[in-house]
């Protein structure tokens, strides 16, 4: 029972400072003594040889097409790729913290590349499944997705040559969405990307909802997991200090279930906690965003209530 952590303290993917500072915040407010607590009882290592994501940004970034920053967000993300890879490939559990969520196309891409059939639910205000053709902000965060499906001239972008495809339709799940750009919603439609957005979660109840996503992407439960759970999926409420905050959103509890019923299935291999930005919001806000992220993964890790 082995986690490798990797901070991934990086901003290029979106415009706001300050979310390269997330994972600094979750490890000092005890993350890693949490999950090697007698509770939990991992072996946790951190890659501190992960180069602080500034050191790597580029004298030169210009737009390709729309796209920002294109170079810092490739680098680092294929630097997150080897560390995920690298730390799967010893059979640990591979737990990402962000730092913002355009390097999920690192993680899903690491995982993938050691579990061949890996799944992937990504929980998430936004589905960032923008292609180069359809973002309208040109950050990168909103787009890791498409880049993992190779769709829309994504296999062409310059810089992300190292990343190949590794994903289909049909093994991604998405859960809280609420905040779709028109292009995205087109692509959701015409892929039939299984997704339950807050309306389905407010139907049926999260409950059912984890049930048919598993149903949809391990019928058999016996298909490796990447949870990319972005923490904007919270409600604002419960999780105010992120930088694209959406209302509406997960309660406490049903953010928590998610993480609590994918533990249980016993297939979950990652996790990405990512969008924790503690310079939006006052200091209250970033302490309950803080300590709320950690419960996010201590349950993803196993802690349950009883
Ligand atoms: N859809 C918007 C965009 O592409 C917002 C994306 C927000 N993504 C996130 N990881 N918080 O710019
Ligand atoms: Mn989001
Ligand atoms: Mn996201
Ligand atoms: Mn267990």
């Amino acid at each position: 029972r082995a986690v490798g952590v990797v901070p991934a303290a990086f901003s290029g993917g979106q415009p706001k400072r300050g979310v390269e500072t997330g994972p600094g915040h979750l490890i000092e407010f005890g993350l890693l003594e949490q999950l090697q607590s007698e509770d939990l009882g991992y072996e946790v290592t951190l890659d501190e040889s992960f180069p602080p994501c500034d050191s790597l940004r580029p004298a030169s970034d210009p737009l390709v097409g729309r796209l920002r920053n294109a170079r810092w967000v490739s680098s680092v993300s294929q630097r997150v790729f080897s560390s995920v890879r690298d730390t799967c490939a010893k059979g640990a559990f591979a737990l990402t913290i962000g730092g913002d969520h355009s390097v999920g196309m690192g993680t899903v891409a690491g995982s993938a590349s050691v579990y061949g059939d890996l799944r992937v639910v990504w929980v998430d205000a936004h589905a960032d499944i923008n292609t180069p053709e359809t973002t309208i902000s040109g950050n990168l965060h909103g787009c890791p997705v498409s880049f993992l499906l190779g769709l829309g001239g994504t296999t062409n972008v310059a810089h992300f040559e190292w990343l190949r495809p590794c994903l289909t339709p049909d093994r991604i799940v998405y859960i809280g969405l609420r905040d779709l750009d028109p292009g995205e919603k087109k692509i959701i439609r015409s892929l039939g990307i299984k997704a339950f957005s807050m309306h389905e979660v407010d139907k049926w109840g999260i409950g059912r909802v984890m049930e048919m996503a598993l149903d949809h992407i391990a019928p058999k439960r016996d298909k490796p997991i990447h949870l990319s759970f972005d923490v904007d999926a919270l409600d604002p409420t419960v999780i105010p200090a992120t930088g694209t905050p959406v209302r509406g959103g997960l309660t406490f509890r049903e953010g928590h279930y998610i993480c609590e019923a994918l533990h249980e299935t016993g297939l979950l291999v990652a996790m990405d906690l990512m969008e924790v930005n503690p310079l939006i919001g006052d200091q209250g806000g970033l302490l309950q965003t803080v300590s709320i992220g950690c419960g996010l993964v201590r349950s993803a890790l196993g802690e349950t209530l009883l």
